[in-house]
């Protein structure tokens, strides 16, 4: 039981990866995972399953929402001990094609979000002297990607917020950590619309000669989420099977 006792919030915690990463958590002994997410209809499931889980609406680009919501979830639980910032989205389009409303939308959701989600989190984490945020980055956000030019500026700038905060975070002897996981393509809904002539040669150039299940990348959240990962900040953990761009 790797978070026995631990409470924690997760964003994007209705479906895909995020998912995975509640049920982990609940399935782990956490006293609480608050999935966090701006669709409700999966929390009544989620909820009847796991006892330990609380779904919140919430749109994590709106900071007086948030802001709202830590302050409850403080009164609630007295405490937040892991922030996992998950929930993103994608407006893919070559460079000529891509809107300002298609940057604008995912420097929200996938830049905006994680900011001020950890903006509401950290303080209560360095007031309590301990706690672990792991972001979502992506392998775009290390190497690019052709049509991703939003979704790589926000997956790069979460891994340099990661790495400020990894210091900002641990002054005045805080143990407040903050890391990345990488991942690589992984089976979620995300990627539904993503071709399988595109997806073929990205698994034939995998070492491991498979996509990323949604397991795959909670199990390396979970890991730095938890004491095993004590001594370990500001780095990026990839979950790609091997895979370079
Ligand atoms: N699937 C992949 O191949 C892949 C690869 C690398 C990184 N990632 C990253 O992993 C994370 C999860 O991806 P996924 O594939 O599970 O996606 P998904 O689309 O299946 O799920 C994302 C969840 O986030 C929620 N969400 C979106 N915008 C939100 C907002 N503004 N406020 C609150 N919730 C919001 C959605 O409602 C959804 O439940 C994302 O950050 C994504 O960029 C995914």
């Amino acid at each position: 039981m790797r978070m026995q006792g631990k409470v924690c919030v997760v964003t994007g915690g209705a479906r895909g990866i995020g998912r995975g990463i509640v049920e982990t958590f609940a399935r782990e002994g956490a006293a609480k995972v608050y999935a966090l997410d701006m669709n409700d209809k999966e929390f009544p499931a989620l909820e009847a399953n796991f006892p330990n889980v609380k779904g919140a609406v919430v749109n994590v680009t709106d900071s007086g929402a948030v802001n709202a919501l830590v302050a409850r979830i403080k009164e609630e639980s007295g405490r937040i001990d892991v922030l996992v910032n998950n929930a993103g989205i994608t407006r893919d389009n070559l460079i000529q094609k891509m809107s300002d409303s298609d940057w604008d939308a995912v420097i929200d959701v996938n830049l905006k979000g994680v900011f001020i989600m950890t903006r509401a989190v950290a303080p209560l984490m360095m007031e309590a002297g301990s706690g672990s945020i792991v972001s979502i980055s992506s392998v775009v956000g290390l190497d690019g990607n052709i049509g991703q030019t939003n979704y790589a500026a926000t997956k790069g700038g979460v891994v340099a917020m990661t790495k400020g905060w990894a210091k900002e975070f641990a002054r005045k002897g805080a143990k407040v950590r903050a890391n990345c996981v990488s991942p690589g393509y992984t089976r979620t809904p995300m990627i539904e619309t993503v071709p399988e002539k595109v997806l073929e040669p990205i698994i034939a150039k995998t070492p491991l000669g498979r996509l990323a299940e949604i397991q795959d990348i909670a199990n390396a959240v979970l890991f730095l989420s938890s004491e095993e990962s004590a001594f370990v900040t500001g780095q990026v953990l990839r979950v790609d099977g091997g895979l370079v761009l």
